[in-house]
């Protein structure tokens, strides 16, 4: 099949150090691209074979700049990173929601902003958001994290139609129940929480950060190039629209 080769594109994976960033960053770099792990902390593992690691803290709009200014060329644009504090919103604390909004939301406003314009004056790009399906369903506990994560559809669909003419597409991947630290953290606190959420998916199982980085990936290929403004979930079918 042709079409499915990066060959020769720069890709930024935020949260390049996480779980499900490394395996989109795993299969960016298996695909070709020169990948560039995007993260507060240092990558855990080595990360693929010629990826760059390079700070940044996406709470803080000077730190975003100086990564735009370092990092160069970009083609790929994965905005994975995110944060999450679960609790029921009544008792939510307000300075957990600009913590939030700040990563999940204004951190890939800004650095889209700084990075956009080289795809568009270049002709080619593609823009990548990782929400949640929490945003798309409501979650309970996540009242303020769906709430900037559901800021990412209106900001991804609108990206879409300006920058389609430049042959930029933007769309959004929301992960379900994914089997990552983040997940077990929630769950720790609630034993068997975990077997409770997997019987709930119909296809029986957490997804996998490799099964939302396929995704993820082949949507920066030239073979989704006619896809854009597209909100697409990757959950075992527990949400279907
Ligand atoms: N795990 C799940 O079940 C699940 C479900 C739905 C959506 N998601 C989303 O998928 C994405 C990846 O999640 P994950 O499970 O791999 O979590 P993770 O905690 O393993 O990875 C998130 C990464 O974001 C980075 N990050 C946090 N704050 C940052 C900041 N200020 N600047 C730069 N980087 C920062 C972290 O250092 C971390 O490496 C997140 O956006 C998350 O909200 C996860």
């Amino acid at each position: 099949m042709d079409g499915l080769r990066l060959d020769g594109r720069v890709a930024v994976v935020t949260g390049g150090a996480g779980a499900i960033g490394a395996a989109i960053a795993a299969d960016l770099a298996a695909l070709g691209a020169e990948v560039v792990l995007a993260d507060v902390r240092p990558p855990t593992g080595e990360g693929p074979a010629g990826a760059r690691a390079l700070r940044v803290d996406l709470a803080s709009p000077p730190s975003v700049t100086e990564f735009a200014d370092a990092v160069g060329r970009v083609d790929i644009l994965v905005h994975n990173a995110g944060v999450s504090i679960v609790e029921p919103f009544t008792e939510s604390d307000p300075a957990g929601w600009d913590l939030m909004w700040q990563v999940n939301l204004r951190g890939p406003m800004l650095l889209t902003k700084l990075l956009l314009p080289g795809m568009l004056a270049r002709g080619w790009g593609r823009l990548v958001f990782v929400s949640s399906d929490g945003a798309r369903a409501g979650s309970g506990g996540e009242g303020a994290y769906a709430a900037t994560k559901a800021g990412l559809f209106g900001l991804a669909k609108t990206l879409a139609r300006e920058a389609a003419r430049a042959h930029v597409t933007s769309n959004v991947v929301c992960p379900g129940p994914t089997d990552t630290p983040m997940l077990r953290r929630v769950s720790d606190a609630e034993p068997g929480l975990v077997d409770k959420i997997a019987r709930g998916i119909p296809l029986r199982r957490l997804g996998t950060p490799a099964d939302v980085a396929g995704l993820v990936a082949y949507l920066c290929t030239e073979r989704a190039a006619y896809i854009t403004g597209q909100t697409l979930s990757v959950s075992g079918g527990v949400t279907m629209h």
